[in-house]
């Protein structure tokens, strides 16, 4: 087989200005050992995030200069409204900025103090805003999707056995909605079989409770089903897509992800009267129902996004990039969640730096080093961002996994910049013994990765 190109030519370029390994110390120790805390443009290859930092179209952009920005039923939200409508069949459609303003807007107006909303897994923002109700963020996730080695199909799924236990347990009041994140992106963008949506949507009718669907990588998702699941090698990705929709009642989605923009979001569901409620929230935090906290052009680039990413070379492309860097990072015995998710390669930082205890943060040594070698900024998802703290002794209550999260922004890179990041991955392989642990020098109350400040342990 040959090699799967990027489908698409390059029309506009973003230099990246490129720095010395002596360099890059000194512009990390100024950042206290926090990647967040670096210029960007410090950075030669920026894998902090998929989200909002993916290239738009020819076609996007001339949908920017195309944008209606009328106050009230523009233009362009009824282009933006159709694509949706076309693409999940949900009666109602929501323009939000971005997906948390989605997921405030529908947790505000459905789930109330001391309820529980299951889910795959929670991603960080939906888990706080569920519990900003004073509700239960609780994770289903399926069994084989707990062990990082091990290569199965669908590790995004929901384990449906603990979900009809609990509905049967708890009563229907208890239980105002079920979401379902497809891909998984707390559980290394593992993707969600149509047989466990529909299981999942078999147990919600029984009980009537409302499913939901967190869709930020729909396309991705539906692209996993077509490759991994019996009965749709032949189908096309848009009717994978439209069958996923038809077992949910509604969405959340984050724009930012797959519908390839830097901005938007939207909230979509069946029932009148819940929208009527989300709408009349909306106006008093993003906007009116028109444009909900978007500019036109903003909903223009959406609409244009949406079906492109749908387009089975850019999927199979977007997969098989993914893939190419678990794979290459795999062969050189780099421990990685396997098998490589949609937008994603998680590293296994505790088991590639186990010379180092898991409260010297192994995960973001690791993330230091790769900006120190290579310039490469990348995501800690381990001690640093999800220990919790024992109130009285202070302890740390380590994650079960200690993982790097490597985001592949959509049709940025091109497969030269991903052979960098393998052979800077090598090198830093090679010579992982001699990395060092670290330590915190200043951590506030909350949300501490994003400003704390580190030093190493000497
Ligand atoms: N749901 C999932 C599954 C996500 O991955 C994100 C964002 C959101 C909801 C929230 O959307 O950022 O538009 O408000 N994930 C980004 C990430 C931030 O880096 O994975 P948002």
């Amino acid at each position: 087989m040959k090699t799967i190109i990027e489908p698409f030519k390059i029309k506009v370029i973003e230099p990246i200005k490129m720095t010395t390994k002596a360099e890059r110390k000194k512009i990390i120790k100024n950042a206290s050992y926090n990647p967040f805390n670096l210029r960007a443009e410090d950075v030669i290859i920026d894998l902090l995030t998929d989200s909002g930092t993916s290239a738009m179209s020819a076609k996007q952009w001339a949908g920017i200069a195309e944008g209606d920005e009328s106050y009230a039923g523009a233009r362009s939200f009824y282009r933006f409204e159709e694509t949706i409508k076309n693409i999940t069949n949900f009666k109602n459609i929501i323009p939000t900025h971005q997906g948390r303003a989605a997921e405030k807007i529908l947790f505000s107006t459905l789930v109330e103090e001391g309820q529980i909303v299951p889910n795959n897994s929670h991603f960080d923002t939906t888990r706080a805003n569920v519990e900003f109700r004073g509700a239960e963020a609780l994770d289903l996730l399926c069994s084989e999707g707990k062990d990082p080695s091990l290569d199965a199909p669908f590790k995004g799924n929901m384990d449906t056995t603990k979900l009809e236990k609990l509905l049967k347990k708890e009563s229907k009041k208890k239980i105002p909605l079920v979401m379902l994140t497809v891909t998984n992106n707390a559980n290394g963008g593992q993707p969600v079989s149509m047989e466990n949506i529909k299981e999942v949507k078999k147990i919600c009718k029984k009980f009537h409770i409302p499913l939901f669907l967190d869709a930020c990588r729909f396309a991705e998702n539906a692209y996993f089903i077509k490759l991994r699941e019996k009965g749709y090698a032949r189908k096309k990705v848009f009717t994978i897509v439209k069958e996923m929709f038809s077992y949910a009642d509604g969405c959340t989605m984050s724009a930012k992800k797959d519908a390839i923009v830097n901005i938007g979001g939207f909230l979509a569901m069946n029932d009148n009267e819940l929208a009527n409620n989300c709408r009349n929230l909306l106006i008093l935090t993003e906007g009116f129902p028109t444009y909900g906290g978007m500019a036109g052009r903003d909903m223009e680039a959406i609409a244009q996004g949406l079906m492109e990413v749908m387009e089975e070379d850019y999927l199979q492309y977007r997969i098989q990039s993914n893939k190419y860097l678990g794979e290459h990072l795999t062969k050189i015995g780099i421990p990685i969640v396997q098998p490589p998710g949609g937008h994603a390669i998680y590293i296994d930082a505790g088991n590639f730096l186990s010379h180092i205890p898991r409260n010297q943060y192994p995960g973001w040594a690791l993330s230091i080093e790769l900006y120190i070698e290579g310039g490469i900024r990348t995501c800690e998802m381990g001690s640093v961002v999800f220990a919790k703290k024992n109130e009285k002794t202070g302890e740390e209550i380590p994650p079960e996994l200690e993982l790097v999260r490597l985001a592949i922004p959509r049709r940025v890179y091109t497969q030269s910049h991903i052979d960098y990041v393998i052979e800077v991955m090598e090198q830093i392989w090679k010579k992982r013994k001699q990395i060092q642990g670290m330590r915190i020098t200043y951590e506030p109350k909350t949300l501490r990765h994003f400003t704390a400040k580190f030093d190493y342990v000497r």
